[in-house]
């Protein structure tokens, strides 16, 4: 199993000297199954050995609860008393628990309201609830869920999915991953199946990206993500990665991108990842920020809590990649390109100093003001690409960017910038619909705010999301294009919802979903 695998990995790291890095092989997991070990299964079928029985109800507008008509009487007389008891009325999230009922074929019986009315999100979500307790507490689950959509049961099942993947390659001894079956007794068994299948991709793709965003900075260098990612799209045969080495982006110009890496032993990668779904129409592009590890360069990080996680700097680009490996997963019938410049923004005799002026792809002289501005350096060069090399008809760029967006919105949204309203509308749909939520800030009125006396723009302005934003706008020029500034969201140190500690996959199901909403509207 591949678990024992990264014990023994992490064992002879450490007995050949403390601080060896893990090393990489191990790391990179192959199919959606190596992710969750639970199994949900949709046919119909009689159970009587069940240690969880979920009973879904939900909540009516007369107060009544309907329980299933094949539990006898008594049973049901049993069960609606202790639910009026604990006043339970089927609001979304309610639960009551009823244990060792007498004749009866399930040990536990949790009955839990979906409320009046149940969107995707507010599925998952209680899928991943469900999920949070059934640890150790059941082999056989049966969730009674009549009344539910197929999509509304596939949601469920997938936040349970969300929930249950774990990252503990770091641990001298894992726990137990989650492992059980759920049966899923709905109204259409095939339907809830299909739907169901609908979803893995996209959680393939959300494990990849935690995958990638989890790896600490000194295992997750721009190679090794590079290589993680080859080895991740390699099973695809409609996806062509690209990997550019140091010395191409440094030959094609790529100044901004090759300047962020230019201190570190771990120079500078361009990764491209092409799904072709759609035909000759030209691509849309996503471009994500792949930073393995943010310093502050010279402009070091001087506080321990802002440096501290700075691995997670590489969210953007791994939900970049997570994307496309999701719309491939679906077969979805579009162009779409990943592009994801990584650096390393580390110090040494040879790091970018503040002041430095680096000459872009296109040409653009930048001032680095600040050394700790570097997404917007290395996003540059990668939006030049999707704009110059890959003709991209539409961009979207990800990336945990600003602190100062983080003081705007907080971390429960991302903030988006657009000029574009095709863009913004189909990002405000992505964002309701996967729960992966976006603000929108404006663009302007702010011009001048990146002018630089000495190059032709400086890479800090005030304020400093959107100087952020009309930076990476500059190289964006008349591309429709949209960016996604993504500081704070990319990870927790606790589970939550759909969501288990550590790095979260933020933007994998939102670009998805914002490129298939953005396509279809013809756009
Ligand atoms: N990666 C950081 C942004 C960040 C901050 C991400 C907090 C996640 C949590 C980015 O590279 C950065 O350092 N931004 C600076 C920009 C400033 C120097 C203009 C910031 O926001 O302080
Ligand atoms: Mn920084
Ligand atoms: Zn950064």
């Amino acid at each position: 199993m591949s678990m024992k695998k990264s014990v023994l990995a992490l064992t002879l790291g450490t007995l050949l000297t403390a601080g060896v890095a893990l090393q990489n092989e191990a790391l990179a997991q192959a199919s959606f199954n190596d992710y969750v070990q639970t199994q949900h299964k949709f046919e119909h079928q009689h159970m009587n050995d069940v240690d969880v029985l979920v009973l879904l109800v939900a909540e009516n507008e007369d107060g009544s609860i309907a329980l299933p008509q094949m539990w006898d009487a008594d049973t049901r007389a049993m069960i609606a008393n202790a639910l009026e008891l604990e006043e339970f009325t089927g609001k979304q999230g309610q639960q009551v628990e009823l244990l060792a009922l007498p004749n009866f074929y399930a040990k536990r019986l949790w009955v839990v309201g979906t409320g009046s009315e149940l969107a995707r999100a507010d599925a998952e979500k209680l899928g991943a609830s469900l999920a949070a307790q059934l640890n150790d507490k059941a082999e056989t689950v049966v969730v009674h869920a009549k009344g539910l959509s197929d999509t509304q049961i596939a949601a469920m099942a997938h936040g349970m999915d969300l929930r249950n993947y774990r990252f503990d390659k770091y641990k001298s001894e894992p726990a137990p991953r989650p492992d059980y079956t759920v049966h899923w007794h709905g109204d259409d068994g095939d339907a809830a199946a299909a739907a169901y299948a609908q979803t893995q991709p996209l959680a393939h793709g959300v494990f990849v990206a935690r995958d990638i965003i989890n790896l600490p900075g000194s295992d997750g260098y721009p190679q090794a993500i590079a290589e993680l990612a080859q080895e991740a799209v390699s099973g695809y045969d409609d996806i062509k990665a690209t990997v550019y080495t140091p010395e191409q982006v440094k030959e094609m110009g790529m100044g901004a991108l090759y300047g962020v890496s230019q201190g570190s032993q771990h120079k500078a990668y361009l990764l491209v990842v092409e799904y072709s779904g759609g035909g000759d129409e030209a691509p849309i592009a996503l471009v994500g920020k792949g930073n393995t590890f943010d310093t502050g360069g010279y402009n070091l990080k001087t506080s321990g809590s802002s440096i501290a996680r700075m691995q997670t700097d590489k969210a953007g680009g791994a939900a970049v990649l997570g994307a496309v490996m999701a719309l491939a997963g679906k077969d979805a019938p579009i162009n779409v390109a990943g592009v994801v410049p990584l650096s390393h923004n580390l110090i040494s005799g040879s790091a970018t100093l503040p002041g430095d002026v680096l000459i872009a792809g296109d040409g653009t002289r930048i001032e680095v003001v600040n050394t700790d501005a570097e997404g917007r350096l290395i996003l540059a060069d990668g939006i030049w690409y999707a704009r110059d090399k890959l003709n991209a008809r539409a961009i979207a760029d990800i990336a945990t960017l600003t602190g100062s967006k983080v003081g705007a919105v907080g971390t429960d949204y991302s903030a988006v910038f657009s000029d574009h309203e095709d863009l913004l509308a189909a990002m405000k749909t992505a964002g309701e619909e996967t729960g992966e939520l976006v603000w929108q800030l404006p663009l302007g009125p702010y011009d001048g705010i990146i002018d630089s006396w000495l190059a032709d723009v400086q890479n800090v302005g005030s304020p400093g999301a959107q100087a952020g934003a009309r930076f990476l706008q500059h190289f964006a020029k008349d591309t429709p294009w949209i960016h996604i500034d993504m500081a704070g969201n990319a990870y927790g140190t606790g589970a939550n919802g759909i969501h288990p500690a550590g790095g979260n996959g933020y933007g994998v199901r939102l670009l998805a979903e914002w490129v298939e909403n953005y396509n279809a509207a013809g756009n």
